[in-house]
């Protein structure tokens, strides 16, 4: 029987409530599969620099590359809100494993699930039948551009917006690779009427699209794009844009689907894959045991899909969620005036009703 090293990263704030979750899913589905997992935790985020002043310790990153799959909850805590001058940060752990790991790809389904439509703040008419997958470049962009300082004795701030062209192309072939399995729509975004990286980010997508004459390509601005998601999302198909574009739509879109709270994302390169939900480590009802766990039990979908191609697996933990929602159960931040207070459960009472689901 196959065994797959599964490295988990709890990190900060609801992450550790939401990567448990998690992890007893995947016990649980295991079991009634024909492999096994085994689990290594290593720290990462403020938690990484309590204990050792780096958000990736070199060790975290070893049990990251000894993996078969990551799977990561949250980083974030709001101690350094109060100094942003503070230039070691949480989120540094989480980018450097980006960039470490050459994770280029953020995958980012948005989908709507019937049951609840009304939690998004927009209408069930609009939202119904929305199906989109981001592919946002992850590793290049203003992110990681340099330079990034202070001039000026601190008074002036720079970071620089930076592609080359062989990076579109990475990211450009994944969304049309993915483009043709689904509805053959790619919409790539950019702001190319102001930003010369744009142009070049277009160009390339261009070129591109020439090797695959069967998707339908159209470009939109960014600021159109944000517009149009919540005016019409079932425009959408894939969505190819770059580092910064790509976090502040995917934020935008999930309301579509009603809550941060149910997304799954994954970050692929051409090594191991890191799994996580699209939320932050939501450091006001941490310790609380009210974090919604699904998008995390969601990523572990999509590592078994993609990472360990276990498919069948993958299926399972969706139908799960999936039921679990249909028999009208919901985590804190889904429910609404109308739901029974006796149907609203906790993290820990919402996980073991998934696993009871499991198929
Ligand atoms: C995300 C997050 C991260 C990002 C933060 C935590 C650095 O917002 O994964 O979307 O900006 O990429
Ligand atoms: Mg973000």
């Amino acid at each position: 029987m196959t065994t797959y090293k599964i490295a988990l990263l709890k990190g900060d704030g609801i992450g550790p409530e939401v990567v448990q979750a998690a992890h007893q899913v995947l016990e649980a589905v295991a079991r009634k599969a024909d492999f096994s997992l085994s689990f290594e935790e290593a720290l990462i985020g403020h938690a990484a620099i309590e204990a050792t002043q780096n958000p990736l310790p070199e060790e975290t990153l070893e049990v990251c590359q000894k993996a078969d799959a990551i799977l990561l909850g949250a980083v974030g805590h709001p101690q350094y809100d109060e100094d942003p001058r503070r230039t070691v940060r949480p989120e540094q752990g989480l980018l450097s494993l980006r960039k470490s790991l050459g994770l280029y790809a953020n995958v980012r389904p948005i989908q709507v699930f019937e049951e609840l439509r009304e939690v998004s703040p927009l209408r069930p008419e609009v939202i119904a039948g929305t199906d989109i997958v981001f592919y946002r470049e992850l590793t290049g962009g203003i992110y990681f551009g340099q330079p990034r300082e202070r001039r000026d004795e601190g008074n002036t701030a720079l970071d620089t917006m930076i592609y080359t062209r062989a990076e579109v192309r990475r990211i450009a072939h994944k969304a049309f690779t993915a483009a043709m399995a689904r509805q053959k729509r790619l919409c790539s975004v950019d702001k190319a009427n102001v930003l010369e990286s744009s142009r070049l980010w277009r160009e390339t997508v261009n070129e591109i699209a020439r090797q695959y004459p069967e998707v339908q390509v159209q470009h939109m601005y960014v600021d159109n794009a944000a517009m149009q998601l919540i005016k019409n999302p079932r425009f959408f198909d894939v969505v190819l844009t770059g580092n910064m574009f790509g976090d502040i739509l995917t934020d935008e879109a999930s309301q579509i689907t009603g809550s941060l709270g149910m997304l799954p994302s994954a970050s692929l390169g051409d090594g191991v894959g890191l799994f996580e939900p699209i939320h932050g480590s939501a450091p006001d009802i941490a310790g609380q045991g009210i974090a919604n766990p699904m998008a995390t039990i969601l990523s572990t979908a999509l590592l078994l899909e993609l990472a360990l191609q276990q498919p069948g697996a993958a299926r399972m933990v969706r139908q799960a969620v999936q039921a679990t929602l249909a028999a009208g159960f919901r985590s804190p931040d889904l429910a609404h005036a109308h739901t029974p207070p006796a149907m609203v459960l906790k993290t820990e009472a919402i996980t073991q009703k998934i696993i009871d689901f499991l198929p």
